[in-house]
Order: C-alpha cells, then structure tokens, then sequence
C-alpha cells in the first residue's frame, strides 16, 4: 500500500511545438512555435505572483496538428485530463495561455469550469484526452440491444 496520491500535486507541462509556422510566413524568419515556447519558458521563470507555480514549459517538433500551428499539450500528471490548443499566437496569447495552466494545475482532474477558462481554452480546442486509467465505454455491451 502506498502513500496516497495529491494529483493536485503533480507537475503541469505546457508542450509546445517548436516548429509550428503559419501558412504563407517567411521560412527564413523564427518559427512563430519556437517563439510561443520560448516566450512562455520566460514568463515561467519570471518571479512574480502573476506566474502560475508548479508548471513548466518543454518544447517538441510537431504535434501533428500542423494546420491548426501554434500548437501545445497541457497535462498534468496521471488523473487529469489532458488537451490539444492550436491556432495560438504567440503575440497575443502569452496571458490566456498562462491562466488556463494556472486554473488547470489549481484542479485535481483537469477540469476547469467553462466560464473560467480562457477564451482561446474554450474556443481553440482541437482535442482532449482521458486520464489513462479512466474507464472507457463497455464495448462488451451490445448497442442495439433495447431495455
Ligand atoms: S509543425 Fe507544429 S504541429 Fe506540426
């Protein structure tokens, strides 16, 4: 038997991709991806009580939702659930993106009530994800099956 689990805990971790550009952008220029995951790693290491704790920014090449760049994951740990954001801008975004990790790390299973959430959080969703040991449908039931 082990000691309890605090999922509230558990690290958050921003992954954004690096190499997301938009359509149409100078190939030579920075990767607007790489500018959102860098800006975001500065404002975390900023001190200030404006700067959610306990979460952290890593960087990947491509997420594999390259239409939707800029792209990033936000997980935490293995109770909560886990999200894909895209069309992100890493001019505009810094703060709604900071928030919504701060609230999300604030919960024990990633849910954040909807009004709270930020608007690029409620409206630029492409996907979220259940906790790994989060049961699923039974598929031994029949569908057709009437009561
Ligand atoms: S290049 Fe960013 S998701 Fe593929």
């Amino acid at each position: 038997m082990g000691i309890p689990r605090n999922p509230a805990a558990d690290e958050v971790v921003l992954t954004v991709c690096t190499t997301c550009r938009r359509e149409g952008s100078d190939p030579d220029a920075p990767r607007p991806g790489r500018l959102l995951a860098d800006r975001l790693a500065d404002r975390l290491a900023a001190s200030g009580d404006d700067q959610p704790s306990g979460v952290r920014v890593r960087g990947v090449e491509c997420l594999s939702a390259c239409t939707r760049s800029c792209t990033l994951h936000l997980a935490g740990g293995p109770a909560r659930w886990s999200y894909v954001y895209g069309d992100l801008d890493p001019d505009t975004h810094l703060d709604d993106i900071l928030a919504g990790a701060a609230a999300y790390a604030a919960t024990e299973d990633g849910f954040v009530p909807w009004r709270e959430r930020p608007v690029v959080f409620r409206k630029q969703s492409i996907a979220r994800i259940p906790p790994v040991d989060m049961p699923g449908v039974d598929l031994s039931a029949d569908p057709t099956a009437k009561d």
